[in-house]
């Protein structure tokens, strides 16, 4: 098992920043982020400082308390209430790993019965490796910050220890 990835919050900030350059640079406009809760939420926040759009969040979970993968994703939160807020509507849906892609397929299936007029992806990182999950043919465009061999990577909202998880992540 190779060990884990430390990756800093400035890290990260650069990420989202160049991210965010390749979306603008790519013509696509969207209207709304999506944010799926909880690892994309800081990224899609970050993103907000180079791509001022509304923000909408969900929350799906795909683990169970054991860490074990669950029959499919399910639902925590949803936009029911908001949903008209997609309809014709240029979507982004922002994650922060591209792991498994079961998550991420799920997600973009459910958003997608709502009609949006486009909808693309864009995630911190995606790992290099064969993935259970699909992207729906309707997704035209998929954007990644950064491209990494499957190991965990330990994000900083997720650090006991911040400076701890700094010191990890300078010595790499
Ligand atoms: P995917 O469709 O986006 O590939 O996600 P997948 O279902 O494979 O991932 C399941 C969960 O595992 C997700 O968390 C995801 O954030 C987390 N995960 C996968 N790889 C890594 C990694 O390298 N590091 C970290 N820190 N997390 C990883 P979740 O169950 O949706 O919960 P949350 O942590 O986002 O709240
Ligand atoms: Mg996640």
């Amino acid at each position: 098992m190779t060990a884990k990835l430390h990756l800093s919050y400035n890290t990260i900030h650069t990420t989202v920043k160049n991210l965010a350059s390749e979306i603008i640079e790519s013509g696509y406009d969207p209207d709304v982020i999506v944010a799926i809760g909880t690892g994309g939420f800081i990224p899609a926040r970050i993103l907000k400082t180079f791509l001022p759009r509304p923000i909408l969040t969900v929350g799906i979970r795909y683990y169970d308390d054991n860490n074990v993968p669950m029959a499919e994703p399910r639902k925590i939160q949803w936009i029911d209430e908001v949903e008209k807020k997609l309809r014709r509507k240029k979507v982004l849906l922002v994650d922060e790993v591209d792991d498994s892609r079961v998550t991420l397929e799920y997600c973009l299936r459910e958003l997608l019965r709502h009609r949006p007029s486009e909808i693309a992806v864009a995630v911190l990182h995606n790992k290099r490796k064969e993935k259970r999950g699909t992207l729906p043919a309707e997704v035209t465009r998929y954007f990644c910050g950064e491209e990494h061999d499957d190991r965990w990577i330990a994000y900083p909202w997720d650090a006991d220890d911040i400076d701890a998880h700094d010191e990890a992540a300078n010595a790499r």
